[in-house]
Formats: structure tokens, C-alpha cells, sequence
């Protein structure tokens, strides 16, 4: 039997979305028009076990008090085709399926909210995430029940 503590080779599967692997930490700031903006430190993981999906999890602070904010966990699933798939499941409680496209040439990944549960105000979530330079950005935007599709989220992250 392998072992399990080797590292395993990367599924053909996720190699287009490989340049996510690792530990990832920078800056965002926070906005809606019903709430006051905010900034804050964030740090992502995405890891995989040689299986066809990468696994994440996200954790965020208050930028001048360090109190911990928002976390969020869940699985990535690139398919051959282009499209892919994540689940997302938020400490407040919220369940997101997302759906969407990845270009491992432009190095873009867009998805929208098929599913939004156990949500008291959200309707919607779109996500994307862009790598430039060796520099990770990505904006989330929401829709509530009062308020249309407008940013919630924007942030750039350096590997470390
Ligand atoms: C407020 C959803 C991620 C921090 C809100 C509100 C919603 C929401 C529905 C209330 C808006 C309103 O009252 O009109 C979400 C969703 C997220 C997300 C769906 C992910 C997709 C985050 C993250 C952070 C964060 C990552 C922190 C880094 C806040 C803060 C408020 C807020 C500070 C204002 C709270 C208040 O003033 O009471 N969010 N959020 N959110 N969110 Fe998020």
C-alpha cells in the first residue's frame, strides 16, 4: 500500500488550477450600502490529496485589532471542460453551491451562486478570483433580499 504520508502526485484533473496550491495571505476591504466598509487580513489554503477536487479554507481578521472575522471552508471541482464547481460552507451558516468557468491560460476562475441556503438575507454570491503577477485578487458581490448585486468583498493575497 502507498504511503499515506507521501505527498501524492497531482490529479490530472485540478493540474490546470495548480498555481492555487499553497498558503496564501494578504489584505481586503469590505463594503455594501447598508453596512459601514471595513478592512481586513485574510488567509487561504487550498491543499489537495491527489484526488480530482483542491480543498479550501479561508480565514479572516480585523485589520487594526486582529479579532478573528469570517472563516469559510470547501472544495474546489475543475472539470476537463473548463467548468467547475465549488462548495462553500460559511461560519455564520450559510451554504453556497457555486458554478462557473476557469481559463488556466488567463489564469481566471468566475462563479455564481446556483445555491444560496440557510441564508436569512442573501440571494446571491458571485465570486471571482484573478491571478496576476504571482498576485491572487478576487472580488465577491451578493444580492440580499433589499439590496441588487453590488460588491461585498475585494482582496489580493501573496503566497507564502
Ligand atoms: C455584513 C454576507 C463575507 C464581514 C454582511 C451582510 C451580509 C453578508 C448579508 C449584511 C448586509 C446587510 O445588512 O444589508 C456575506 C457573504 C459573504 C460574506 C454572503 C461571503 C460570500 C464576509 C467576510 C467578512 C465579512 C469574508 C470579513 C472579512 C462583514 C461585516 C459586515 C457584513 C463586517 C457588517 C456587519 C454589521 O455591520 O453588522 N455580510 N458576507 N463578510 N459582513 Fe459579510
Amino acid at each position: 500500500m502507498e504511503d499515506a504520508t507521501e505527498s501524492p502526485a497531482i490529479h490530472p484533473a485540478i493540474a490546470p488550477l495548480s498555481y492555487l496550491l499553497g498558503t496564501w495571505r494578504g489584505r481586503g476591504e469590505g463594503g455594501f450600502p447598508t453596512i459601514n466598509s471595513f478592512s481586513y487580513v485574510e488567509q487561504l489554503h487550498f491543499s489537495h490529496s491527489g484526488k480530482p477536487f483542491i480543498a479550501y479554507t479561508q480565514k479572516t481578521w480585523k485589520l487594526n485589532s486582529g479579532e478573528p472575522m469570517h472563516a469559510e471552508s470547501g472544495f474546489w471541482r475543475p472539470k476537463p471542460d473548463g467548468t467547475i464547481e465549488v462548495v462553500i460552507s460559511q461560519s455564520t451558516g450559510l451554504v453556497e453551491v457555486q458554478k462557473g468557468t476557469y481559463s488556466a491560460e488567463e489564469k481566471v476562475i468566475k462563479l455564481q451562486s446556483e445555491l444560496v441556503g440557510n441564508a436569512s438575507k442573501v440571494r446571491e454570491i458571485t465570486r471571482v478570483f484573478k491571478l496576476v503577477d504571482e498576485e491572487l485578487f478576487y472580488e465577491v458581490q451578493m444580492a440580499t433580499n433589499l439590496t441588487s448585486l453590488q460588491p461585498h468583498l475585494k482582496a489580493s493575497l501573496q503566497r507564502i
